[in-house]
């Protein structure tokens, strides 16, 4: 599938060549696209680098690895954004790693309001990116888990074949309101991982329901 990539930095640049090397095709968005051509050319498997409107513009499925608070400028340079599938992996955190907003709103609705036309889906904001830069996701009943949700039924089955071309487990956790729930999962996760000292190698496993402990995928 042709992936647009927006923003470089530790997601970006991580995610971005595990999605190349799974077989889909990557451009890198960059609000400076010239600093990133040489170790986008270093991923291999095709990828390419290009501004945040050509990136958006090249994708099918549309990656949004920014600061939450650079998410308004970002989709504003990315431009038009209809019929596609946009994949939110940012989390609303506060300087001091607090969720910024929750309860009646959740970033992936934000972007979902901001881009009316495209199937927003939360995904790959729950795991940390040493872990996917490592390459780690695990195997076979320790395949790492991926929460995702939407309400475009269609976007959410592109994003979880997305999941498990990367080998993870997707993990349906219903519609974008849920977002609401996965970005705290997330700052969760940071605290554990920085503030109890557990550090960002950490990843989440959900055992047990219906399908079984070892279902290979679960929810809906
Ligand atoms: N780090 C993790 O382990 C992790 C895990 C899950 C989810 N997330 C979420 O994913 C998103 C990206 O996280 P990250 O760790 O990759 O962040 P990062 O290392 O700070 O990189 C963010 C990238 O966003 C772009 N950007 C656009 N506007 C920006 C601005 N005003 N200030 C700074 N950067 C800006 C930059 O790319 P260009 O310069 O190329 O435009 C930058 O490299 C965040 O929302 C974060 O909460 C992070």
């Amino acid at each position: 599938m042709k992936i647009g990539m927006i923003g470089t930095g530790k997601i970006g640049f991580s995610l971005g060549p595990l999605l190349a090397a799974s077989g889909h095709e990557v451009k890198f968005g960059s609000r400076d696209p010239a600093r990133i051509r040489g170790e986008v050319a270093k991923f291999g498997h095709g990828a390419s680098a290009g501004t945040y409107r050509e990136a958006a513009q090249f994708g099918d499925a549309v990656f949004l690895a920014v600061p939450w608070h650079a998410l308004a400028e970002t989709l504003k340079a990315a431009g038009s954004l209809s019929g596609k599938v946009v994949v939110d992996c940012t989390n609303p955190l506060t300087k001091d790693m607090n969720l910024a907003v929750g309860c009646t709103t959740s970033a992936a609705e934000e972007t979902a309001r901001a881009c009316p036309d495209a199937g927003v889906v939360k995904a790959f904001n729950t795991i940390f990116a040493g872990i996917y830069k490592a390459g780690d996701l695990g195997s076979g009943e320790q395949r790492l888990d991926m929460l995702y949700c939407g309400d475009d039924p269609a976007a959410k089955r592109t994003v979880a074949g997305i999941i498990e071309s990367l080998g993870l487990v997707p993990v349906d956790a219903g519609p974008l309101s849920a977002a609401r729930l996965i970005e705290p999962h997330a700052v969760l996760m940071i605290r554990l991982a920085f503030v109890q000292g557990m550090g960002a190698g950490i990843a989440w496993k959900l055992v047990g329901g219906r399908s079984g402990p070892n279902s290979a995928s679960r929810g809906a």
